[in-house]
């Protein structure tokens, strides 16, 4: 079938049998997230030893989607009492605060080390937040995650990405087969030469609602550290209606929305304004300001921008140079014909 582009589109047939057998396979598997929360208690132990004041929160996929999907690492924030109290303040950015997260991590890296001495513990310190990554175990039993310190922004933007996903019933599944089909086609930044991380894809997925009004406004505000548990409630998956009908439209509404609707010249991707508000102009997200602009020597792209809710002025999307943008828009096409890989 061609689209009104003269681009081949898959039948719509085939891709509402394709979505329903990809419900069917996640529903077979284990979803739920006991064994997030048995990592849960064995930092928290790690942590307890380290600071006694400091509560580890999860956030990332498992609080996002509320189930735990087979191989995802886990995300976790030390967080204080003070950060919690003050659960819609910014995180501190300043060289100290970063300076002073090491340290603790460093500390808690020692711990972990003592007590799981099979695991496989890397410090990074030089990116834009310092992080303890974690490998350990093997097989079922395996874990892996990142533990972040006193950022409260990881865990609010969880929880406003959970707030948009529990407003529609088909959108949890339509960020899991978008996140699958990123990882597939390397433009997910977890693979090497990818760019655009999950997170940012989760953001389009919302976007990409708000401008069809298939879910309402979530004020960024709203979402408070101070409200939200350490260990996020598991959420059920159900079989999506009418067979994935909906779903697999949706689905194919996605692709047709940022190939042929979304202005990439001239539009972000915004969740604190309403949807189609924001403009680059607006953030002076320029050719200028991306020719002047680096993260720690690093150029910054503004040619795919997705502005982040909680950060200033920085762009989720600024990993896409107009190579990448090429290769997005390649692969879009590719998706629209074999319905984001499930036909190939
Ligand atoms: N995050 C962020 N800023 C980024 C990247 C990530 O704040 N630039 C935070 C978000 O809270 C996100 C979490 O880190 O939910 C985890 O990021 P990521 O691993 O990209 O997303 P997941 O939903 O956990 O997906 P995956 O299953 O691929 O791990
Ligand atoms: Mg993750």
């Amino acid at each position: 079938m061609k689209g009104k582009s003269g681009r081949s589109i898959a039948a719509i047939s085939d891709v509402r049998a394709a979505v329903s057998r990809f419900c069917d396979e996640q529903l077979s598997r284990r979803l739920d997230t006991q064994p997030v929360a048995e990592v849960h208690q064995k930092v928290s132990a790690c942590v307890q030893t380290v600071d006694p004041a400091m509560t580890p929160y999860i956030f990332g996929s498992t609080a996002v989607l509320g189930v735990h999907e087979q191989g995802s690492d886990v995300d976790f924030a030390c967080l204080s009492p003070t950060d919690v109290q003050d659960g819609k303040g910014a995180d501190a950015v300043s060289e100290v605060a970063k300076g002073l997260q090491s340290d603790f991590l460093f500390r808690l890296s020692e711990v972990v080390k003592r007590e799981h001495y099979l695991w496989g513990i890397e410090l990074v310190r030089r990116t834009r937040v310092p992080v303890l990554r974690v490998k350990g175990g093997l097989g079922v039993d395996s874990v892996s995650f990142d533990v972040t310190a006193n950022r409260r922004n990881g865990v609010r933007n969880s929880a406003l990405l959970r707030a948009y996903f529990t407003q529609c019933p088909e959108a949890r599944w339509l960020s899991m087969l978008v996140k699958q089909w990123s990882k597939r086609t390397g433009l997910n930044a977890s693979v090497d030469g990818g760019c655009i991380t999950s997170y940012g894809w989760n953001i389009m997925v919302v976007y990409y609602l708000l401008r069809r009004r298939l879910v309402t406004l979530v004020p960024v505000e709203s979402c408070d550290v101070a409200d939200i548990a350490p260990m996020p409630p598991y959420m059920p998956l159900e079989t999506p209606q009418q067979g994935g009908q909906a779903l697999a439209d949706m689905l194919m509404d996605f692709v047709r929305y940022y190939l042929d609707e979304f202005a990439p010249e001239t539009e972000v991707m915004s969740l604190t304004r309403a949807a189609g508000e924001t403009t680059k102009e607006m953030l002076s997200w320029t050719k200028q300001a991306e020719d002047m602009a680096r993260i720690r020597g690093e150029k910054i792209h503004y040619r795919w921008c997705i502005e982040d809710p909680y950060e200033y002025d920085l762009n989720v999307g600024r990993n896409v140079t107009p190579f990448k943008l090429m290769l997005l828009r390649k692969h879009l096409e590719r998706a629209q014909e074999t319905a984001l890989l499930l036909l190939a």
